[in-house]
């Protein structure tokens, strides 16, 4: 069983919650590629595929929304599951939030994800330019200034469990 684990990640913290699934399914003896989303040459030759993304504006990065409309029909045959990182998840209400209104867009519509992981992120005020600031502070959608939720906020605890679910989905036993 091999598993294809692309992220979009604008700031680092997505690709590091992909790594460490990535090591969660090694363990579990799935043979494991996790890269980024420019890195990918070539989708067609594996078993299953998840997606991880960091959340802007609401939208999943637009490079892995560029690569699921360039994928589509490879991911379209075989299990896929998608991973958001983003702030809206620490907020009241944020997983329902997440889940109604950062979800049903067209991308999600064409494909039929086996497993959906919604996940606080982090974020480093002192790393982000410019363009993101202003983003952040007139576009950001939760209900505090978004600048109030800067902090590392990943449940490494939780990460894990939904990879190890992932593993059970995909038919592969606990050591
Ligand atoms: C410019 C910008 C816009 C963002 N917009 C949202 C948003 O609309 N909703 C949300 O929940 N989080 C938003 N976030 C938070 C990111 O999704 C979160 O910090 C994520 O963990 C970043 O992942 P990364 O380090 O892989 O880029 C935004 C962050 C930035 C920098």
């Amino acid at each position: 069983m091999r598993i294809l684990s692309v992220y979009a990640s604008a700031h680092g913290s997505t690709a590091e919650v992909a790594r460490f699934m990535g090591e969660v399914w090694q363990q579990r003896g799935l043979e494991t590629v996790v890269t980024g989303v420019g890195a990918v040459r070539s989708v067609e030759g594996h078993d299953a595929y998840v997606l991880a993304s960091a959340v802007h504006n609401g939208l999943w990065l637009p490079e892995m929304a560029t690569f699921v409309r360039r994928s589509h029909r490879v991911l379209s045959d075989k299990p896929v599951y998608l991973c958001l990182t983003c702030l809206r998840a620490i907020e009241p209400g944020g997983y329902a939030y997440v889940t109604n209104n950062y979800l049903p867009n067209l991308l999600s519509r064409t494909l039929s994800f086996h497993r959906i992981g919604i996940f606080a992120g982090k974020i480093d005020m002192t790393t982000i330019n410019q363009d993101e600031a202003w983003t952040l502070a007139f576009r950001y959608d939760g209900s505090r200034d978004a600048s109030t939720l800067a902090g590392d906020h990943r449940d490494w605890n939780a990460i894990r469990a939904w990879a190890e679910r992932v593993a059970d989905d995909l038919g592969v036993c606990r050591a």
